[in-house]
């Protein structure tokens, strides 16, 4: 290779600026208290240009171009003030799904994945169509998740919060899913129509759980960017669940499933509640963790018990 190419000699070879704009991020955002500085870095990297990060890796010394790397660094500077990295991307992967977030929803977390997946295994159950509501459907995760991975199923979704629900409405329609999930504005069940009371195989929440008291505490990713009302359920964390718990035997069908995601040290008094309520087959579900994680109970056969 020859020296005009400018390849000849290593002085000449062109700075690699991946590894340079790499380095730098990452000790930026170390220094900003950012957690896996050196992760989030190839990550906004690979949003910014639209590598994967085996291609950055691989060559290095591609150039970027100048639109590229203002972009990243605008980029690493919202992520050094703790903005979340999903919604500096704007995406975040959800099961099989690819979702939009943003500031109007919570970013869904792994362990509502298990959530998931002990609702299909009750959609399985159930067989046939069955009829389920998310409550509290935010970016439309558990909804979505639903009515792909089980189509027979007939899904509605519930948010108090008119902004998650455009925004859970915005992927519905991104995935190519417009209708398949019915999406309605208000307090928990009560915002379905009437003539869904008493026919609702499974209720599926996530709803907020965080204590008033504890707000503070919480990483600045979570406290100062996600909304709060997506977070904090009210002075004993476990509000809406409860909430939940007693409305639910009216819109359940006999022998219905309510299933909800809640704090490690939340469940298994909500399954106590559930039982003194006189649901049936209550069990507390643990996590990859072994920490409990949520609960589930059912309506007797005989329907409503309220
Ligand atoms: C913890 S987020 C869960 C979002 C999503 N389901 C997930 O798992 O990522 C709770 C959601 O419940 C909604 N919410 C809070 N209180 C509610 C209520 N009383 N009725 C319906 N939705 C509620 C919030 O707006 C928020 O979107």
């Amino acid at each position: 290779m020859s020296e005009e190419m400018g390849y000849g000699r290593a002085e000449t070879r062109p700075a690699a600026e991946v590894p340079a704009l790499l380095s730098w991020a990452a000790r930026f955002l170390e220094r900003r208290g950012v957690p896996k500085p050196r992760l989030n870095a190839e990550r906004l990297l690979s949003h910014c240009t639209g590598r994967s990060r085996v291609e950055l890796y691989a060559y290095p010394e591609r150039p970027l171009r100048r639109e590229e790397k203002r972009a990243f660094v605008r980029a690493v500077v919202r992520r050094s003030r703790r903005e979340p990295l999903q919604y500096i991307t704007g995406t975040t992967v959800f099961r099989y799904l690819e979702l939009t977030v943003d500031g109007r929803v919570l970013i869904p977390r792994p362990e509502t994945e298990m959530v998931v997946e002990r609702a299909l295994a009750l959609l399985r159950e159930r067989g046939g169509h069955p009829l389920v509501v998310d409550v509290g459907t935010g970016s439309g995760c558990i909804a979505l998740s639903l009515a792909r991975e089980y189509p027979a199923a007939v899904v509605h979704a519930t948010d108090l919060d008119p902004r998650a629900l455009s925004a859970a409405r915005g992927n519905a329609r991104r995935l190519g899913m417009e209708g398949l999930v019915r999406f309605h504005l208000g307090d928990c069940l009560s915002a379905l129509p009437g003539d869904l009371e008493g026919k609702v195989d499974l209720v599926v929440s996530n709803p907020p759980y965080i204590r008033e008291k504890d707000f503070r505490a919480l990483p600045p990713e979570v406290r100062d960017y996600e909304p709060r009302s997506a977070l904090v359920a009210g002075p004993r964390g476990t509000e809406v669940h409860e909430r939940l718990l007693r409305q639910a035997s009216r819109w359940l069908a006999p022998g219905g499933w309510l299933l909800m995601e809640g704090g490690e040290d939340q469940v298994e008094g909500l399954a106590e509640l559930a039982r003194a309520l006189g649901y049936v087959e209550v069990k507390v579900h643990k996590d990859l963790n072994g920490r409990p994680r949520m609960v589930e109970g059912r309506l007797t056969p005989r329907g409503a018990f309220t």
